[in-house]
């Protein structure tokens, strides 16, 4: 479900950033702002206060700043997904599909026991393919992932469907379409 707060206009939008003809979200400014970032942490967490959640998975790089207040909140432990070899210990793999092109990413294979309920967090959802290969990584050590959330969905890319159609339910705070 997406609601929109009033915790969207705290977020600016860059014009042709990368590149030309992209409308680049920026969620900087929604982190610099005190309220508007306890709002989000709290909103993203709300449907498992109380619940028992073993492991919040962020991934690299906005997806830890979210992921540890997010762990913080719920009382869980923290799981770093990062671009490869930035690890140091037994990691996993994985290929993973971006806007153009490929790259890999890992995490420890030790970090999530067979059965944990696992959240998996991050600042944005576009094409999906980011959130996809960190949701099978953890399938494939044996993790429940229990839901993906993100600050910012932009549905027309389709990769809020991309995770459902793998049955993860999806929590968005706000859409750009
Ligand atoms: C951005 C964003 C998500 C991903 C979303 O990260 O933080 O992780 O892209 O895109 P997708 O849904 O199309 O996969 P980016 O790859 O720019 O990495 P960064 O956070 O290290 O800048
Ligand atoms: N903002 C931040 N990260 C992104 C975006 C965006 O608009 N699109 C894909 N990754």
């Amino acid at each position: 479900m997406t609601f929109d707060l009033d915790i969207k206009s705290t977020v600016r939008t860059i014009r042709d950033y990368p590149k030309k003809g992209i409308l680049f979200r920026d969620i900087t400014t929604l982190l610099a702002d005190a309220r508007a970032f306890r709002r989000a942490v709290d909103e993203l967490v709300h449907p498992w206060a109380g619940s028992k959640v073993d492991k919040v998975a962020g991934i690299e790089a906005r997806g830890f700043i979210l992921g540890g207040a997010v762990a913080h909140q719920l009382s869980a432990g923290f799981v770093p997904i990062r671009k490869k070899g930035k690890l140091p210990h037994t990691t996993v793999r994985i290929a993973y599909s971006l806007e153009y092109g490929i790259d890999e990413m890992e995490m420890h294979a030790d970090a999530v026991q067979p059965g944990e309920r696992v959240i998996l967090v991050d600042d944005l959802i576009a094409t999906g393919g980011t959130a996809e290969g960190a949701v099978k990584l953890l399938r494939q050590i044996g993790a429940n992932v229990v839901a993906a959330c993100f600050i910012v969905d932009l549905p027309d890319l389709g990769g809020a469907a991309k995770l459902r159609a793998m049955n993860v339910p999806v929590r968005t705070l706000m859409a750009f379409e």
